[in-house]
């Protein structure tokens, strides 16, 4: 099994993703969100790039079935029913809903490695189930940190080079990039203190300006879900 981890967030040439897994990871906080949220009881999330997409593709469900969630700049959007913390992602407000979200780069993500062989949703929450899942299938892998606007992201980093060493212990004969010994490096600096990484990070910083600063060490949380929430056709449902 090869395993790489792309460190900016450009769209991979399509042709290259079709014989891969491809894990999609923005632990600040989309994909926190989509986890916690599919694990808490939500039927589906739909991730859309923009806030009018989102208006338009609420229109096809009946009322009540669907929540508008996300952010843009970190924040609520207005007229939506949540923000993009996972800890508003409860079964009291989403179970048996479907959630159309749009934020600034996890969503995106998603539809920039839509070719993907199979498409999984990755955070701290679910690192041990997606090592799981990753084995099973059997591919060759690339890990996709969303970014931070076209940036490198270090908290995402972290987690890709966490699910890197993970698996590279479980498992003989894995092939790294040098991008993949980089990411496992840098876990290995922070492995103790995730949030820490999280606060050297830019977007981290930004989050504790905004007010957000519990998701911090919300989101740090490890295997707290066995979910493998996977992108096809378009929706994330639980595997
Ligand atoms: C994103 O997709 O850019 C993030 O999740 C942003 C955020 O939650 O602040």
């Amino acid at each position: 099994m090869h395993i790489d981890i792309q460190f900016l967030p450009f769209s991979p040439d399509p042709s290259t993703l079709s014989r891969r897994t491809i894990v999609v990871i923005d632990v600040l906080r989309a994909t926190s969100v989509i986890v916690h949220a599919i694990s808490q009881g939500a039927l589906e999330i739909i991730p859309v790039s923009t806030v009018e997409e989102a208006f338009q593709m609420a229109k096809n469900f009946p009322p009540g079935t669907t929540l508008l969630g996300g952010e843009r700049g970190s924040k609520k959007i207005e007229g939506f029913d949540l923000g993009n913390s996972p800890r508003e992602y409860i079964a009291e407000k989403v179970k048996g809903k479907r959630v159309i979200l749009t934020t600034t780069n996890g969503t995106k993500a998603f539809h920039s490695v839509s070719s993907g062989r199979e498409v999984i949703a990755g955070s701290f929450f679910n690192i041990g189930a997606i090592v799981r899942r990753c084995l099973d299938l059997g591919q060759d892998l690339l890990f996709f940190p969303s970014g931070d606007e076209g940036r490198f992201s270090l908290e995402d980093t972290v987690c890709g080079g966490m699910l890197i060493d993970r698996i590279a212990r479980e498992e003989e004969g894995i092939e790294l990039t040098d991008a993949s010994r980089t990411a496992r490096i840098l876990y290995q600096r922070f492995k103790d203190n995730l949030v820490e990484a999280f606060k050297l990070s830019c977007h981290g910083n930004d989050l504790i300006a905004k007010g957000f600063e519990d998701d911090l060490a919300y989101c740090a949380q490890i295997d707290i879900t066995d979910i493998v929430p996977t992108f096809w056709d378009g929706v994330i449902r639980a595997h």
